[in-house]
């Protein structure tokens, strides 16, 4: 854990201008800077970055927020993650904060099991670089294939020696448990449960990453192929390593991915290096099983372009084909490279000079329907039941495409290819489409939002985007509007002073949270109601030691004082600037992330009313905004007392009929004066 000053030293160094500028490029447009989003495909600049606020946002997909946001958004870290890439890019020292017992005992299994594997992965680097053995064997393995130190460092390769328990004593010694060692997979024990051994002793190893880049699990392989042990001994499933949602090589290439906006889809470790070598960082691997809908959903968070290299003899291909319509159906555009004969992208590449390889796939890349359609065409020849199969085939590929006007291409194309009429073509796709819904196939549509990580160690940094976006469309509650317009207020100028009651200035907080108490009113929406309680809590830390500095130039009205006002007015914006941070760098996502959207731009209030600064008016501002939602709950309150006469009514039940129609005349009179009040302000502005 990060200690809190040091948070608020890593928030003050992070420009966020500099910070978005390490991935976007970006022009200067008035007081902000705009460029391209980052976080989806668009022509048209929609990304703004306000230095003065300390926020970026995407205006289009609604992406953004601080550093801290941006970088978890962007390079998919959590919260932590992100603060120490922070620290790290502007050379701030992190203070850990001593963990309290109870969160001590509440680090779970996971998180050791991470800890352990870190551990473990270390201990084969070590072994690789600085042990006799690792040297002779490991490296001499690697330098053998042909990996550059920068590459064999990059994907922290290792070796794992002979010895029978080299790294389960040496653990244990350092005070791991067994029960982690075996838990992860490091060791395994013997039946009678008196002994355990390394599972990956005398192989060189491949940690695998998870997309923010924690080691779920290992690949070790043999130095000599025989056909005795297998070539690849892997981390067994466990509570951190869910091998169908884990893809090699994301970790590497998650901001080339999104830089290219497209991801090479390669079978083996080995691939993924060279490839990484021969200077394409935008690819993964499927570690030798056909793709999961975990792993391509993972993919589609940062592109919808997803391009296979085969080798070109590979009977693997065909095999792989109905794994393909997957990748259609969850709406990626999916292409395919055919390498030369025999070779796979790990050899192919280290004939080549990276320039030619990277001519190679661009040359040779085919977008898969047609690629399909050609190598069934071939296959099938003139023989008429076969191309009828073939057609059955290419059909099913194409339905299952959710976009309608890639559809319509596709089935162009392939009447082309095919010589096949191209409404003929279009009905069978849409009789398939049909049979796929009746048969309760999934629906045939894209999923906007990615599913929830399983990985251990993932934040769901985007989600919660995408959880209040779609908030937005389904209220909280029927007062979620004018709520929002009070918590804005608080978060914005909390503790600018307005009001004068009985001689005393109150900040805006305490003018609102008194009239809702006087009135009893609590916030329906959870996250709001979460908001304002804590501003009421951590409140007193924001004000200065002597709070009457505060109101000091409460009544100054001569033009020569006019500096010192000046001079107040900063000091309470500075104030207001960190209690705003707060809720900006809020740990609960929800939190921040309703903070960020808050003080955006495109929360700025009608042209109208800009003549004088939302500052000047903030007296006004902050009684309407506590009117309006006091004129919502009544007139809310009216309707159900009116429905509820109603039945009283139909029922006859005459002492309740009398009881509903007074309590209803209150509301009425609090309801007259309410719109009053709101009329007046609305004829008469201030
Ligand atoms: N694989 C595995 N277990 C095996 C064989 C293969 O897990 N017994 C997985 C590995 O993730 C491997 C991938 O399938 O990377 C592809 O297999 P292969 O092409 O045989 O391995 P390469 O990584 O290409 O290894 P090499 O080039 O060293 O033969
Ligand atoms: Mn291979």
């Amino acid at each position: 854990m990060i200690d809190q000053q040091t948070i608020d030293r890593i928030m003050d160094a992070a420009d966020i201008v500099e910070v978005v500028s390490d991935f976007v490029s970006l022009r200067k447009r008035g007081v902000n800077y705009i460029g391209l989003c980052p976080f989806h495909d668009e022509k048209t600049p929609s990304f703004s970055v306000s230095p003065s606020k300390g926020i970026c946002k995407c205006f289009s997909c609604g992406k953004g927020g601080t550093s801290v946001h941006f970088i978890m958004e962007h390079e998919q870290m959590t919260y932590y993650e992100a603060l120490r890439y922070l620290a790290k890019k502007y050379n701030i020292e992190i203070v850990e904060r001593e963990l309290s017992d109870k969160e001590k005992a509440a680090k779970s299994l996971r998180e050791e099991m991470l800890l352990i594997n870190e551990y473990a992965q270390n201990f084969f680097v070590e072994t690789l670089w600085n042990t006799q053995e690792g040297k002779n064997i490991g490296l001499a393995y690697f330098y053998e294939r042909g990996f550059r130190d920068d590459i064999i460092k990059k994907f922290g390769l290792g070796y794992s020696p002979e010895s029978r328990d080299a790294l389960s004593q040496k653990a244990i010694k350092s005070g791991y448990k067994k029960e982690l060692l075996i838990n992860t997979g490091l060791s395994i024990e013997n039946q009678e449960h008196t002994s355990i051994a390394d599972r990956f002793r005398g192989r060189v190893m491949f940690p695998v990453y998870s997309l923010s880049g924690k080691v779920v699990a290992f690949g070790g392989r043999v130095l000599r192929t025989s056909d005795k042990v297998a070539k690849y001994v892997n981390s067994p499933e466990s509570e951190i390593y869910h091998k169908s949602n884990i893809l090699y090589g994301i970790y590497q290439a998650k901001s080339a991915i999104v830089k290219n906006d497209r991801c090479f889809l390669v079978e083996g470790y080995t691939d993924v290096l060279s490839m990484h070598q021969a200077g394409i960082s935008n690819v993964v691997a499927s570690s030798g099983t056909s793709l999961t809908t975990g792993q391509i959903r993972q993919i589609h968070r940062f592109t919808s372009n997803i391009i296979l290299l085969y080798d070109g003899d590979a009977a693997g291909i065909k095999a792989s084909l109905r794994g393909i319509d997957l990748l259609l159906e969850e709406g990626m555009n999916v292409k395919v490279v055919l390498l030369p004969d025999g070779d796979d992208p790990d050899s192919f590449s280290k004939k080549q000079s990276a320039d030619s390889f990277a001519k190679y796939i661009k040359e040779h890349e085919t977008d898969f329907i047609t690629f399909k359609t050609r190598l069934l065409i071939g296959e099938a020849g003139n023989d008429p039941i076969r191309r009828a199969t073939l057609i059955g085939d290419i059909v099913r590929s194409i339905s299952v495409i959710p976009d309608d006007i890639a559809r319509s291409v596709y089935i162009k194309e392939c009447s082309r290819m095919m010589e096949m009429r191209e409404d003929v073509l279009m009905q069978t796709v849409s009789k398939e489409r049909i049979k796929r819904v009746e048969s309760g196939a999934s629906p045939v549509t894209v999923p906007q939002v990615a599913p929830p990580h399983t990985q251990a160690d993932e934040y769901p940094a985007g989600d919660i985007m995408a959880a209040i976006q779609a908030g937005k469309e389904n209220p909280v509650s029927q007062f979620e509007e004018y709520e929002q317009r009070i918590i804005r207020l608080i978060i914005k100028y909390g503790l600018t002073p307005i009001y004068y009651t009985g001689g005393e200035r109150q900040d805006v907080i305490t003018y609102i949270v008194k009239e809702l108490e006087n009135d009893e009113i609590t916030l329906q929406t959870p996250i709001y109601d979460k908001i304002i309680t804590e501003a009421v809590q951590i409140r007193e830390k924001y004000l200065p030691s002597d709070k009457d500095e505060l109101f000091l130039f409460d009544e100054i009205e001569a033009p020569s004082e006019r500096a010192k006002i000046a001079a107040w007015r900063e000091h309470v914006e500075k104030l207001n600037h960190s209690f705003m941070r707060h809720f900006l760098n809020h740990q609960d996502e929800a939190i921040s992330t309703a903070a960020v959207n808050m003080i955006s731009e495109k929360y700025r209030l009608s042209k109208k009313n800009t003549i004088k600064s939302e500052e000047e008016r903030l007296y006004t501002l902050v009684r309407r905004s506590v009117t309006e939602l006091k004129d919502a709950i009544v007139t809310a309150k009216i309707k159900e007392l009116n429905a509820e006469l109603k039945t009283a009514y139909r029922e006859k039940e005459h002492a309740h009929i009398t009881a509903l129609l007074e309590e209803l005349n209150e509301y009425k009179t609090i309801k007259t004066l309410l719109s009053k009040e709101l009329g007046e302000r609305i004829i008469n502005p201030v």
